[in-house]
């Protein structure tokens, strides 16, 4: 999956009132730190933008748009007012125009990411299931994600979760975004996607 980034547009943001996603049980670690997850409000665009500043700010609001337009959802879990962590869920598959039409018929998690102070606490872990259950309930059968092809601690993660290797080889992705001084970077990584059937 591309890292901590994504594609920057539209900045239109809107009110309205978001369900919280995903409260269910939990490791016992990740319950002490009352972990929730659920989708950005507008009212929160500020704060992650500010707590996730990598891709710059147009990143979040794009991804508010989207959502607000029916095409994603984007889950941020929060450890009470701080927010920890962010995954970002397309319904009609992967933007990457090959992995999409290689991969048809599935969900696509883009840029899970956990701030660094609270990675491996269950959080990582919570935002994806609460993926599925959106998914799930939605009626698709299938999520996937990709993943580059160096970064083994995330693939332990999401083989340890049941997502397995879609057999339709490697991808190279390859995006620009704005580093810390504003100036625009050009990136590329190679994946190899993962998919998990849903149970129905
Ligand atoms: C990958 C990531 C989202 C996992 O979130 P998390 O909250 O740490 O995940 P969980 O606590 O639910 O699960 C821990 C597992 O995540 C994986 N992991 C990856 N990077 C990790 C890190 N820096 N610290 C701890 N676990 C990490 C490990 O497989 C770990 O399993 P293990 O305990 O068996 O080694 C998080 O580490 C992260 O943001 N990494 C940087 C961005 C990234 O690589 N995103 C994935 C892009 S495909």
């Amino acid at each position: 999956m591309r890292g901590h980034r994504g594609k920057t547009g539209h900045t239109r943001t809107g009110a309205g009132r978001t369900p919280r996603v995903q409260e269910a049980a939990a490791p016992a670690i990740d319950r002490m730190l009352s972990v929730v997850v659920r989708p950005l409000r507008a009212s929160e665009l500020l704060a992650i933008q500010r707590t996730f500043p990598a891709g710059g700010p147009e990143k979040h609001s794009a991804r508010l748009w989207r959502q607000e337009a029916g095409e994603a959802s984007y889950l941020i879990a929060w450890v009470e007012a701080r927010p920890v962590g962010h995954l970002f869920l397309l319904w009609a598959g992967p933007d990457h125009d090959d992995m999409r039409s290689r991969l048809p018929r599935l969900a696509a998690v883009e840029d899970l990411y956990v701030l660094g102070d609270v990675r491996g606490r269950g959080i990582g872990t919570r935002l994806l299931a609460a993926a599925e259950s959106l998914v799930h309930l939605r009626g698709i059968s299938r999520i996937g994600l990709g993943v580059s092809v160096d970064n083994f601690a995330a693939a332990r993660l999401y083989r340890r979760l049941g997502f397995l290797d879609s057999g339709a080889g490697h991808f190279v992705s390859r995006w620009v975004e704005p580093d810390r001084y504003g100036v625009s970077r050009h990136f590329s990584e190679t994946l190899v996607f993962l998919v998990k059937e849903m149970r129905s």
